[in-house]
């Protein structure tokens, strides 16, 4: 089939399927068949910001301050962040725009990615105001093994999805699509928290805080992308029965996928906190939330959690900094949550979707 940009549809915009149907023609937002994610899409833009708004020039004195081995825990994770977020910042367009067929799942996707962007200009923000040489911080980024395989593994399923040859929208296209949204969805939701935790244990000792400030705008983006990744796959499963054999059918792989991320951030955390802990974190408590927020998503996503892990936040200070959404709320007082606009929370619960028809 021919490719086009335009091509006027045989079928009503309310007709079409998320994706694999005609493509969009009009870009039409008057009447929504998916008015969740035009609530998400919503939400996504009224939390713009730019990282310049930011103050971060205490940072770069807090920084000089830091021990070498909490320099390299600092560094690698903002390192980490900015490789995971150059992904996610091109990857949706490229291999989930040219699937979507319908208008509010295309701007959804293009807002998400557009806000991947502010998320890297973010890290540039911090870097060229902390280091005294930034562009050595980003030339190292692909030359650290536990970073570039981390690359590897979250680009593997959009590159399956976008070197897929086979016929447009088959049950072999829609299964590519199912793994990637699911390697998407453990990326926002596990691999992204992990890093927050860690760059949020510094403001926690009242170190680099507007880079915690800065994490904690991320984090709330973040938190919206994960809710968008759940909701199109649970829509998926309730609209097409052959999602519902694809989940079956790759049980298995989905687990093996979890896993095998699960597993890629406990390395992870060794290699930060290789050369020793800092007060109020370590390698040990880092890789217990990563099971913890590991099984929470596992959850989420309706499968089953093969192992166990700790009843509660094994990092409680972590949840005030993802549930208070407000800038200018300085650190001590980010418990109120009295500022968070609207009504989605800031983690993905069952009342994240209070009002979103799933
Ligand atoms: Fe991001
Ligand atoms: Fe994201």
């Amino acid at each position: 089939m021919k490719k086009s940009v335009f091509k006027i549809n045989t079928k009503g915009h309310l007709d079409k399927d998320l994706f694999f149907d005609e493509g969009v023609d009009v870009a039409r937002y008057d009447i929504v068949k998916y008015s969740q994610l035009q609530k998400l899409y919503e939400k996504m833009l009224s939390f713009y910001w730019t990282p310049d708004e930011i103050d971060v020039t205490k940072d770069k004195i807090d920084f000089g301050k830091l021990t070498k081995n909490e320099q390299h825990i600092f560094t690698s994770n903002l390192k980490r962040q900015i490789l995971l977020d150059s992904v996610q910042g091109r990857s949706p367009d490229l291999a989930l725009l040219p699937l979507a067929s319908n208008p509010e799942l295309e701007l959804l996707i293009e807002t998400w990615a557009f806000f991947e962007t502010i998320h890297s200009r973010s890290y540039t923000h911090v870097i060229r105001n902390v280091y005294p040489n930034p562009s050595k911080v980003f030339d190292e980024i692909t030359s650290i093994p536990a970073i570039s395989e981390c690359g590897n593994a979250i680009s593997e399923h959009y590159d399956n999805l976008i070197n897929y040859r086979g016929p447009h929208g088959s049950y072999k296209h829609k299964t590519l699509l199912y793994l990637c949204l699911v390697s998407i969805y453990i990326l926002e939701g596990i691999r992204f928290y992990v890093s927050f935790a860690c760059s949020w244990a510094f403001a926690e000792l009242k170190q680099m805080e507007g880079n915690a400030k800065i994490i904690k705008l991320i984090a709330r983006d973040e938190n919206l992308h994960l809710a968008a990744s759940l909701n199109i796959i649970r829509t998926l499963l309730k609209e097409d029965e052959d999602y519902v054999k694809i989940k079956e059918e790759t049980d298995g792989q989905v687990h093996q996928l979890f896993e095998d991320a699960l597993v890629q951030e406990e390395d992870w955390c060794d290699y930060l906190f290789g050369n020793g802990s800092m007060i109020g974190l370590n390698a040990d408590l880092l890789k217990e939330y990563v099971r913890w927020i590991g099984a929470k998503r596992i959850k989420s996503l309706n499968y089953h959690v093969p192992f166990s892990v700790h009843q509660h936040n094994p990092l409680p200070w972590t949840e005030k900094w993802i549930s208070g959404g407000a800038v200018q709320v300085a650190p001590q007082e980010t418990e109120i949550t009295s500022y968070v606009l609207g009504g989605v929370t800031h983690d993905v619960n069952k009342k994240s979707f209070e009002g979103l028809s799933l």
